[in-house]
């Protein structure tokens, strides 16, 4: 299939390559110069583990390749995809869908022939018939099918996620008997190697496949939220998090996954797909408070951290050094998007506080995201000396191996507080830590 892809970011290029991997022949759209400059010039412009390789195999095989005009892409595709940005609208939780709106205005404008038209991006339930809309009276001279295919990537595991899915969730316009049968044996063949695989293709009508994927996030995001609440109840009762989330992990009903407690969700899907998803419930006039709760509980837990570092150095921490490790929302990802390291430093800045913080990735973009006295370091090592207190945010495997001994002689003070229980707290605690972690009472 010929295939042309409206949006080179995270989701346009990781779907783009996918798509060409799969045997389409891809052209991704970007309009920003500097990223397609990049692009042409075979360098990634995100950070997404082997996303450089697929790239390189599939512009190589000639499958693969970039442009910013969104004409020549289009005349002659079989299908176009929608995977631009929809941002959180300033001023309430709405997703802005401008850019959508105006991809497939410009979509119609090119297209020469019956086109299949795919939403991509995270849109809420109607923006699939509003895109049909809007392509048929622009272009009322063209047959345009329309269909949805939210994806389910996790940067940092983005092409796996892609290529082995749990499922793929395609919704068509199931008013339209033939134009649906047209779109299901088009998304059938750019998915094909998926289908020979026997991976679990649901079709299903446009509305529900825009909120299958809203609900699901949500859902994620709510078993992030609960867990969390359940740290800081096994802290209070003498439990212990990592020993609950084992047990309830154990039921299928429940899986073992999205249980692991934190400093609260990040990234730029949970908060900004959640925050959507209540404005679409408040919309619809059935508000949902699990959402709302979800939201709110999170933002109090990013809020939180540093008031606990401020009790952790007993009431007073203006002028002591303290090491962060990890900025970015997650590992893996150079992505720094509602990253909890931000309200963090934010907060601990206003008490006063001086920080040396370091990231394997994130730290080039966190630098234009916070001011104040944060020295940003070349290494962990650098981050944690001198340091009064030290505290984990982000679990990068490189800080898994940090040794207990060099720490402890590396800085000056002993507090640590480990916000992703990665470390070891007995071995801290015999190389003389005040020692606390996530979801834990006790750490010895
Ligand atoms: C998420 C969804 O997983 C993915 O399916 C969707 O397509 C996009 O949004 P992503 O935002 O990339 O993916 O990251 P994810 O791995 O889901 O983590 C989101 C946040 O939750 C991160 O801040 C992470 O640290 C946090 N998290 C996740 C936890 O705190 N605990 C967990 O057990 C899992």
């Amino acid at each position: 299939m010929r295939v042309a892809m409206i949006g080179g970011g995270y989701v346009g290029l990781v779907s783009g390559a996918c798509f060409a991997d799969f045997g389409s022949s891809v052209t991704v759209v970007e309009r920003d110069p500097a990223k397609l400059a990049m692009l042409r010039d075979h360098k990634i412009p995100i950070y997404e583990p082997s996303l450089d390789q697929i790239v390189a195999r599939n512009v190589q095989a000639g499958r693969l390749a970039f442009t910013a005009d969104l004409k020549s892409a289009v005349d002659g595709a079989d299908v176009v995809f929608i995977a631009v940005g929809t941002p959180t609208r300033r001023g309430g939780g709405h997703a802005d869908l401008t850019a959508v709106y105006e991809a497939a205005r410009a979509v119609a404008m090119a297209a020469t022939a019956p086109l299949l038209v795919v939403t991509k991006s995270t849109v809420p339930v109607g923006t699939g018939r509003e895109v049909a809309r809007i392509l048929r009276e622009t272009r009322p001279d063209i047959c345009f099918d329309v269909a949805s295919n939210p994806e389910f990537l996790r940067e940092g595991n983005a092409i796996t996620d892609f290529i082995e899915p749990d499922r793929v969730v395609i919704g068509i316009d199931l008013l339209d008997i033939e134009g649906a049968a047209r779109a299901e044996a088009s998304m059938r063949q750019v998915y094909a190697p998926l289908t020979a695989k026997n991976t679990p293709f649901r079709f299903v009508s446009l509305e529900s496949a825009e909120l299958a994927k809203y609900a699901s996030n949500a859902f994620l995001a709510m078993k992030v939220a609960f867990v969390n609440e359940m740290a800081d109840l096994s802290e209070k009762t003498g439990a212990d998090i990592a020993e609950i989330t084992a047990c309830m992990g154990l039921d299928r009903r429940i899986g073992d996954k999205f249980l692991r407690a934190g400093p609260g969700f990040g990234g730029s899907c949970f908060p900004k797909d959640t925050r959507a998803l209540a404005a679409i419930a408040q919309d619809a006039g059935v508000p949902s408070r699990l959402v709302e709760a979800t939201i709110a509980a999170n933002e109090y837990r990013k809020e939180a951290v540093a008031r606990r570092i401020l009790a952790l150095a007993g009431g007073e921490i203006a002028g002591k050094v303290v090491a962060l490790l990890g900025l970015t929302f997650k590992p893996d990802t150079d992505d720094m998007r509602e990253a909890t390291s931000l309200p963090v430093m934010r907060n601990l800045l206003t008490y006063g506080a001086r920080i040396q913080a370091y990231d394997p990735e994130g730290m080039a973009q966190a630098k234009s995201m916070v001011t104040g006295d944060v020295t940003f370091m070349p290494s962990a090592r650098d981050a944690i000396r001198g340091s009064d207190i030290l505290v984990l945010l982000t679990e990068w495997d490189c800080f898994r191996k940090l040794e207990p001994q060099n720490v402890m002689a590396d800085m000056r003070g002993n507090i640590i507080l480990d916000m992703r229980d990665i470390w070891n707290g007995p071995a801290f605690i015999a190389a003389g830590a005040v020692y606390h972690a996530v979801g834990r009472s006790r750490t010895a």
